[in-house]
Protein backbone atom coordinates (compact mmCIF):
# COMPACT_ATOMS: atom_id res chain seq x y z
CA UNK A 1 0.00 0.00 0.00
CA UNK A 2 1.52 3.23 0.22
CA UNK A 3 2.59 5.92 2.06
CA UNK A 4 -0.77 7.66 1.26
CA UNK A 5 -3.24 5.09 1.33
CA UNK A 6 -1.48 3.84 4.80
CA UNK A 7 -1.77 7.73 6.15
CA UNK A 8 -5.34 7.67 5.31
CA UNK A 9 -6.25 4.52 7.02
CA UNK A 10 -4.24 5.38 10.23
CA UNK A 11 -6.13 8.87 10.47
CA UNK A 12 -9.58 6.89 9.66
CA UNK A 13 -8.90 4.53 12.20
CA UNK A 14 -7.57 7.00 15.16
CA UNK A 15 -10.95 8.76 14.16
CA UNK A 16 -12.88 6.51 14.51
CA UNK A 17 -11.49 5.31 18.10
CA UNK A 18 -11.93 8.68 19.42
CA UNK A 19 -9.12 9.28 21.64
CA UNK A 20 -7.28 12.04 22.30
CA UNK A 21 -5.67 13.88 19.51
CA UNK A 22 -2.44 14.20 20.68
CA UNK A 23 -0.27 16.05 17.89
CA UNK A 24 3.75 16.25 17.04
CA UNK A 25 4.22 19.92 16.02
CA UNK A 26 8.03 21.46 14.64
CA UNK A 27 8.99 25.30 13.90
CA UNK A 28 11.63 26.44 12.34
CA UNK A 29 10.96 29.26 10.17
CA UNK A 30 13.10 31.61 11.82
CA UNK A 31 15.40 31.80 14.28
CA UNK A 32 14.09 29.15 16.75
CA UNK A 33 14.33 25.21 16.99
CA UNK A 34 11.16 24.11 18.34
CA UNK A 35 8.72 21.25 19.01
CA UNK A 36 6.04 20.00 20.92
CA UNK A 37 3.42 17.85 21.30
CA UNK A 38 0.01 19.24 22.17
CA UNK A 39 -2.69 17.14 22.79
CA UNK A 40 -6.91 18.67 21.00
CA UNK A 41 -5.69 22.04 20.27
CA UNK A 42 -5.60 22.83 23.77
CA UNK A 43 -3.12 21.10 26.21
CA UNK A 44 0.42 21.11 25.85
CA UNK A 45 1.55 18.50 27.16
CA UNK A 46 5.28 19.16 26.11
CA UNK A 47 7.23 22.27 24.56
CA UNK A 48 10.84 22.40 23.76
CA UNK A 49 12.13 25.81 22.61
CA UNK A 50 16.16 25.78 21.56
CA UNK A 51 16.70 29.50 20.73
CA UNK A 52 19.53 30.65 18.32
CA UNK A 53 19.38 34.71 19.65
CA UNK A 54 23.23 34.33 21.06
CA UNK A 55 24.57 33.07 17.70
CA UNK A 56 23.06 35.92 15.62
CA UNK A 57 23.62 38.96 18.36
CA UNK A 58 26.94 39.23 17.39
CA UNK A 59 25.78 40.21 13.88
CA UNK A 60 23.09 41.95 15.14
CA UNK A 61 20.07 40.18 13.37
CA UNK A 62 19.36 36.83 11.97
CA UNK A 63 21.60 35.25 9.75
CA UNK A 64 19.83 33.20 7.02
CA UNK A 65 22.81 30.73 6.36
CA UNK A 66 23.67 30.59 10.59
CA UNK A 67 19.99 30.01 11.46
CA UNK A 68 19.56 27.02 8.85
CA UNK A 69 22.86 25.39 9.97
CA UNK A 70 21.96 25.77 13.41
CA UNK A 71 18.33 23.58 13.16
CA UNK A 72 20.15 21.25 11.15
CA UNK A 73 22.20 20.49 14.38
CA UNK A 74 19.42 20.72 16.95
CA UNK A 75 16.25 19.28 14.68
CA UNK A 76 16.78 16.04 16.40
CA UNK A 77 17.08 16.22 19.92
CA UNK A 78 14.59 18.88 20.31
CA UNK A 79 12.16 16.42 18.45
CA UNK A 80 13.31 13.92 20.68
CA UNK A 81 13.27 15.62 23.66
CA UNK A 82 9.52 16.88 23.03
CA UNK A 83 7.86 13.26 22.19
CA UNK A 84 10.04 11.98 24.95
CA UNK A 85 8.76 14.38 27.96
CA UNK A 86 5.05 13.50 26.47
CA UNK A 87 5.95 9.77 26.84
CA UNK A 88 5.42 9.79 22.95
CA UNK A 89 6.96 8.38 19.67
CA UNK A 90 6.77 9.52 16.22
CA UNK A 91 4.42 6.20 15.94
CA UNK A 92 1.85 6.57 18.73
CA UNK A 93 1.41 10.62 18.09
CA UNK A 94 -2.09 10.87 15.86
CA UNK A 95 -0.52 13.59 13.39
CA UNK A 96 3.19 15.46 12.59
CA UNK A 97 2.26 18.98 12.17
CA UNK A 98 5.10 21.58 10.48
CA UNK A 99 5.10 25.26 9.47
CA UNK A 100 6.08 25.36 5.84
CA UNK A 101 5.26 29.05 5.30
CA UNK A 102 6.06 32.12 5.42
CA UNK A 103 9.51 32.47 6.43
CA UNK A 104 13.70 31.55 5.92
CA UNK A 105 13.36 28.96 3.53
CA UNK A 106 16.21 27.28 4.16
CA UNK A 107 15.02 27.66 8.33
CA UNK A 108 11.57 26.13 7.04
CA UNK A 109 13.13 23.41 4.53
CA UNK A 110 15.16 21.72 7.82
CA UNK A 111 11.51 21.66 9.89
CA UNK A 112 9.84 20.37 6.67
CA UNK A 113 12.35 17.72 5.74
CA UNK A 114 12.01 16.84 9.43
CA UNK A 115 8.53 16.29 9.92
CA UNK A 116 8.55 14.37 6.48
CA UNK A 117 10.80 12.12 7.18
CA UNK A 118 9.09 11.01 10.52
CA UNK A 119 5.38 11.17 9.00
CA UNK A 120 7.02 8.90 6.48
CA UNK A 121 8.32 6.66 9.06
CA UNK A 122 5.38 6.58 11.24
CA UNK A 123 2.96 6.63 8.23
CA UNK A 124 1.66 9.72 10.62
CA UNK A 125 -0.41 12.27 8.77
CA UNK A 126 1.19 15.29 8.11
CA UNK A 127 0.11 18.55 8.67
CA UNK A 128 1.55 21.82 7.36
CA UNK A 129 0.95 25.08 8.69
CA UNK A 130 1.07 28.69 7.93
CA UNK A 131 3.05 30.18 10.86
CA UNK A 132 0.65 33.35 11.31
CA UNK A 133 -1.89 31.12 11.85
CA UNK A 134 0.23 29.39 14.33
CA UNK A 135 0.28 32.58 16.71
CA UNK A 136 -3.11 33.36 16.51
CA UNK A 137 -4.07 29.68 17.27
CA UNK A 138 -1.49 29.83 20.15
CA UNK A 139 -4.24 32.16 21.97
CA UNK A 140 -6.38 29.04 22.67
CA UNK A 141 -3.96 26.50 24.11
CA UNK A 142 -4.60 26.15 27.78
CA UNK A 143 -7.94 28.42 27.44
CA UNK A 144 -11.87 28.30 26.82
CA UNK A 145 -11.50 30.80 23.78
CA UNK A 146 -13.40 29.77 20.84
CA UNK A 147 -13.90 31.47 17.64
CA UNK A 148 -15.04 33.66 16.27
CA UNK A 149 -12.72 36.52 17.22
CA UNK A 150 -10.71 39.64 16.31
CA UNK A 151 -6.75 39.43 16.50
CA UNK A 152 -3.71 41.16 15.95
CA UNK A 153 -0.66 39.62 15.37
CA UNK A 154 2.44 41.64 15.37
CA UNK A 155 5.41 39.47 15.13
CA UNK A 156 9.60 40.30 13.10
CA UNK A 157 7.93 39.61 9.56
CA UNK A 158 3.63 40.60 10.31
CA UNK A 159 1.15 43.05 11.27
CA UNK A 160 -2.22 42.16 10.80
CA UNK A 161 -5.62 42.51 11.52
CA UNK A 162 -7.84 40.17 11.17
CA UNK A 163 -11.14 37.74 11.67
CA UNK A 164 -11.41 34.48 12.69
CA UNK A 165 -15.09 32.92 12.22
CA UNK A 166 -16.98 30.39 13.69
CA UNK A 167 -15.38 27.44 11.99
CA UNK A 168 -12.04 28.70 11.68
CA UNK A 169 -11.81 30.96 8.48
CA UNK A 170 -9.55 33.41 8.20
CA UNK A 171 -10.38 36.73 6.95
CA UNK A 172 -7.52 39.55 6.81
CA UNK A 173 -9.19 42.91 7.60
CA UNK A 174 -5.79 44.62 7.46
CA UNK A 175 -1.77 44.84 7.17
CA UNK A 176 1.07 46.72 6.97
CA UNK A 177 2.43 47.52 3.75
CA UNK A 178 5.94 48.21 4.50
CA UNK A 179 7.37 47.20 7.64
CA UNK A 180 6.12 44.43 10.31
CA UNK A 181 6.21 46.58 14.17
CA UNK A 182 8.61 44.05 15.49
CA UNK A 183 11.56 44.97 12.54
CA UNK A 184 10.66 49.02 13.30
CA UNK A 185 11.47 47.74 17.26
CA UNK A 186 14.48 45.82 15.77
CA UNK A 187 15.98 48.53 13.49
CA UNK A 188 15.21 51.15 16.04
CA UNK A 189 17.13 48.95 18.82
CA UNK A 190 20.10 48.61 16.60
CA UNK A 191 20.20 52.32 15.42
CA UNK A 192 19.99 52.72 19.59
CA UNK A 193 23.36 50.54 20.18
CA UNK A 194 20.63 48.33 22.07
CA UNK A 195 21.33 45.08 20.52
CA UNK A 196 19.11 41.81 19.08
CA UNK A 197 16.25 40.80 19.51
CA UNK A 198 15.51 44.55 20.06
CA UNK A 199 11.82 44.70 21.20
CA UNK A 200 12.53 43.70 24.60
CA UNK A 201 15.65 46.17 24.83
CA UNK A 202 13.68 49.14 23.47
CA UNK A 203 10.47 48.26 25.85
CA UNK A 204 13.12 48.33 28.79
CA UNK A 205 14.68 51.67 27.72
CA UNK A 206 11.25 53.17 27.12
CA UNK A 207 10.75 52.25 30.95
CA UNK A 208 12.88 55.13 31.77
CA UNK A 209 11.79 57.35 29.16
CA UNK A 210 9.21 60.23 28.50
CA UNK A 211 7.03 58.86 25.30
CA UNK A 212 5.50 62.53 24.87
CA UNK A 213 9.57 63.89 25.03
CA UNK A 214 9.80 63.70 20.72
CA UNK A 215 6.69 64.16 18.20
CA UNK A 216 7.35 60.83 16.03
CA UNK A 217 4.88 61.25 13.48
CA UNK A 218 2.01 58.46 12.65
CA UNK A 219 1.37 57.42 9.21
CA UNK A 220 -1.35 59.25 7.29
CA UNK A 221 -3.16 56.41 5.47
CA UNK A 222 -6.62 57.06 3.38
CA UNK A 223 -9.74 57.30 5.60
CA UNK A 224 -10.89 54.32 6.88
CA UNK A 225 -8.22 51.78 6.13
CA UNK A 226 -7.62 48.96 8.42
CA UNK A 227 -3.85 48.80 6.86
CA UNK A 228 -0.96 50.07 9.12
CA UNK A 229 2.73 51.60 8.00
CA UNK A 230 5.58 52.03 9.88
CA UNK A 231 8.62 52.85 7.74
CA UNK A 232 7.86 56.57 7.66
CA UNK A 233 7.99 56.42 11.87
CA UNK A 234 11.24 54.05 11.42
CA UNK A 235 12.85 56.70 9.48
CA UNK A 236 12.08 59.64 11.38
CA UNK A 237 13.50 58.09 14.44
CA UNK A 238 16.94 57.31 12.34
CA UNK A 239 17.39 61.05 10.88
CA UNK A 240 16.54 61.82 14.46
CA UNK A 241 19.63 60.39 15.89
CA UNK A 242 21.26 60.79 12.73
CA UNK A 243 20.76 64.63 13.07
CA UNK A 244 22.35 64.31 16.71
CA UNK A 245 25.21 62.21 15.91
CA UNK A 246 26.62 65.21 13.67
CA UNK A 247 25.77 67.82 15.98
CA UNK A 248 27.78 65.91 18.26
CA UNK A 249 24.89 65.97 20.39
CA UNK A 250 23.84 63.98 23.32
CA UNK A 251 21.10 61.61 22.74
CA UNK A 252 18.66 60.24 25.19
CA UNK A 253 18.03 56.21 24.25
CA UNK A 254 14.92 56.38 26.77
CA UNK A 255 13.02 59.09 25.28
CA UNK A 256 13.70 57.92 21.74
CA UNK A 257 12.53 54.27 22.95
CA UNK A 258 9.54 55.68 24.58
CA UNK A 259 8.56 58.38 21.84
CA UNK A 260 9.13 55.22 19.14
CA UNK A 261 7.15 53.29 21.37
CA UNK A 262 4.58 55.28 21.74
CA UNK A 263 3.49 56.06 18.07
CA UNK A 264 3.57 52.05 17.09
CA UNK A 265 0.74 51.55 20.31
CA UNK A 266 -0.52 54.35 19.24
CA UNK A 267 -0.94 53.09 15.30
CA UNK A 268 -1.88 49.81 16.66
CA UNK A 269 -4.96 50.49 18.68
CA UNK A 270 -6.33 53.26 16.30
CA UNK A 271 -7.32 50.36 13.80
CA UNK A 272 -8.32 47.57 16.73
CA UNK A 273 -10.32 50.13 18.01
CA UNK A 274 -11.59 51.14 14.56
CA UNK A 275 -11.89 47.30 13.33
CA UNK A 276 -14.05 46.02 17.05
CA UNK A 277 -16.03 49.14 16.17
CA UNK A 278 -16.72 47.74 12.75
CA UNK A 279 -17.04 44.11 13.22
CA UNK A 280 -18.76 44.01 16.82
CA UNK A 281 -16.53 41.33 17.59
CA UNK A 282 -17.03 39.99 21.55
CA UNK A 283 -13.27 38.56 21.77
CA UNK A 284 -9.97 40.61 20.91
CA UNK A 285 -6.61 38.30 20.48
CA UNK A 286 -3.55 39.89 20.86
CA UNK A 287 -0.64 37.49 19.32
CA UNK A 288 2.92 37.39 17.77
CA UNK A 289 6.15 38.25 19.60
CA UNK A 290 5.32 42.07 19.95
CA UNK A 291 2.54 40.99 22.11
CA UNK A 292 4.82 40.79 25.10
CA UNK A 293 5.15 44.26 24.89
CA UNK A 294 3.62 45.46 28.23
CA UNK A 295 2.72 49.05 26.92
CA UNK A 296 0.93 47.56 24.00
CA UNK A 297 -1.00 45.35 25.95
CA UNK A 298 -2.05 47.81 28.49
CA UNK A 299 -3.21 49.51 26.03
CA UNK A 300 -5.60 47.39 23.97
CA UNK A 301 -6.68 46.18 27.54
CA UNK A 302 -7.76 49.02 27.59
CA UNK A 303 -8.93 49.34 24.28
CA UNK A 304 -11.45 45.67 25.08
CA UNK A 305 -12.48 46.91 28.72
CA UNK A 306 -14.12 49.83 28.00
CA UNK A 307 -16.26 48.06 24.52
CA UNK A 308 -16.85 45.40 27.27
CA UNK A 309 -14.03 42.99 24.97
CA UNK A 310 -12.64 39.81 26.30
CA UNK A 311 -9.02 40.45 25.32
CA UNK A 312 -7.17 37.72 25.43
CA UNK A 313 -3.39 37.62 25.18
CA UNK A 314 -1.05 34.37 25.47
CA UNK A 315 2.01 34.32 27.71
CA UNK A 316 4.96 35.55 26.68
CA UNK A 317 6.65 32.06 25.60
CA UNK A 318 3.57 31.34 23.72
CA UNK A 319 3.65 34.82 22.04
CA UNK A 320 7.30 34.36 20.70
CA UNK A 321 7.76 31.55 18.28
CA UNK A 322 7.50 28.02 19.60
CA UNK A 323 6.06 25.08 18.23
CA UNK A 324 2.86 24.59 20.93
CA UNK A 325 0.92 27.32 18.62
CA UNK A 326 1.59 24.86 15.33
CA UNK A 327 0.39 22.09 17.20
CA UNK A 328 -2.84 24.35 18.05
CA UNK A 329 -3.67 25.37 14.37
CA UNK A 330 -2.73 21.83 13.30
CA UNK A 331 -5.38 20.26 15.72
CA UNK A 332 -7.95 22.44 13.45
CA UNK A 333 -7.35 21.20 10.19
CA UNK A 334 -6.59 17.68 11.35
CA UNK A 335 -10.49 17.90 12.84
CA UNK A 336 -11.48 18.90 9.13
CA UNK A 337 -9.54 15.84 7.44
CA UNK A 338 -6.97 18.63 5.38
CA UNK A 339 -3.81 16.50 5.45
CA UNK A 340 -0.88 17.29 3.63
CA UNK A 341 1.28 14.34 1.56
CA UNK A 342 4.81 14.08 0.94
CA UNK A 343 4.82 16.85 -1.58
CA UNK A 344 4.33 19.28 1.18
CA UNK A 345 7.03 22.21 0.34
CA UNK A 346 8.48 25.10 2.35
CA UNK A 347 7.41 27.94 1.14
CA UNK A 348 9.77 31.75 1.63
CA UNK A 349 6.04 34.07 1.10
CA UNK A 350 2.70 33.28 1.46
CA UNK A 351 0.00 35.36 2.48
CA UNK A 352 -2.05 33.68 5.37
CA UNK A 353 -5.98 33.78 2.74
CA UNK A 354 -3.67 31.26 0.40
CA UNK A 355 -4.03 28.66 3.69
CA UNK A 356 -7.90 29.04 4.38
O1 LIG B 1 6.82 36.22 16.63
P1 LIG B 1 8.27 36.36 16.78
O2 LIG B 1 8.97 35.62 17.88
O3 LIG B 1 9.01 35.98 15.46
C1 LIG B 1 8.49 36.29 14.19
O4 LIG B 1 7.66 35.51 13.69
O5 LIG B 1 8.87 37.38 13.71
O6 LIG B 1 8.51 37.92 16.92
C2 LIG B 1 9.79 38.47 17.07
C3 LIG B 1 9.64 39.98 17.03
C4 LIG B 1 10.98 40.69 16.97
O7 LIG B 1 10.91 41.70 16.01
C5 LIG B 1 11.12 41.27 18.37
O8 LIG B 1 11.91 42.43 18.42
C6 LIG B 1 9.68 41.55 18.74
O9 LIG B 1 8.97 40.46 18.22
N1 LIG B 1 9.49 41.67 20.18
C7 LIG B 1 9.08 42.78 20.82
C8 LIG B 1 9.10 42.47 22.21
N2 LIG B 1 9.50 41.19 22.36
C9 LIG B 1 9.74 40.71 21.10
N3 LIG B 1 8.71 43.98 20.35
C10 LIG B 1 8.36 44.91 21.26
N4 LIG B 1 8.37 44.71 22.59
C11 LIG B 1 8.73 43.52 23.11
N5 LIG B 1 8.74 43.33 24.44
ZN1 LIG C 1 6.69 34.27 14.63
Amino acid sequence: MPWNERMRARYERDRAQGGPVDILAIETSCDETAAAVVRDGRLIVSSVVASQAESHGRFGGVVPEVASRGHVEHVSEVVDAALRQAGHSPQTVQAVAVTFAPGLIGALFVGVTAAKTLAQFADAPLIGVHHLAGHMFAALLETDVEPPFLALVVSGGHTELLRVGARNELERLGATRDDAAGEAFDKVARALGLGYPGGPAVERAAREGNPLALPFPRAKLEEGTLDFSFSGLKSAVLLHLDKLRRAAAQENAPDVAASFQRAVVDALAEKVERALDRTGERIFVLAGGVATNQSLRARLEGVCAARGVRFVAPPAWLCTDNAAMIGAAAYWRYQQGRLDDLALTARAVMPLYEWR
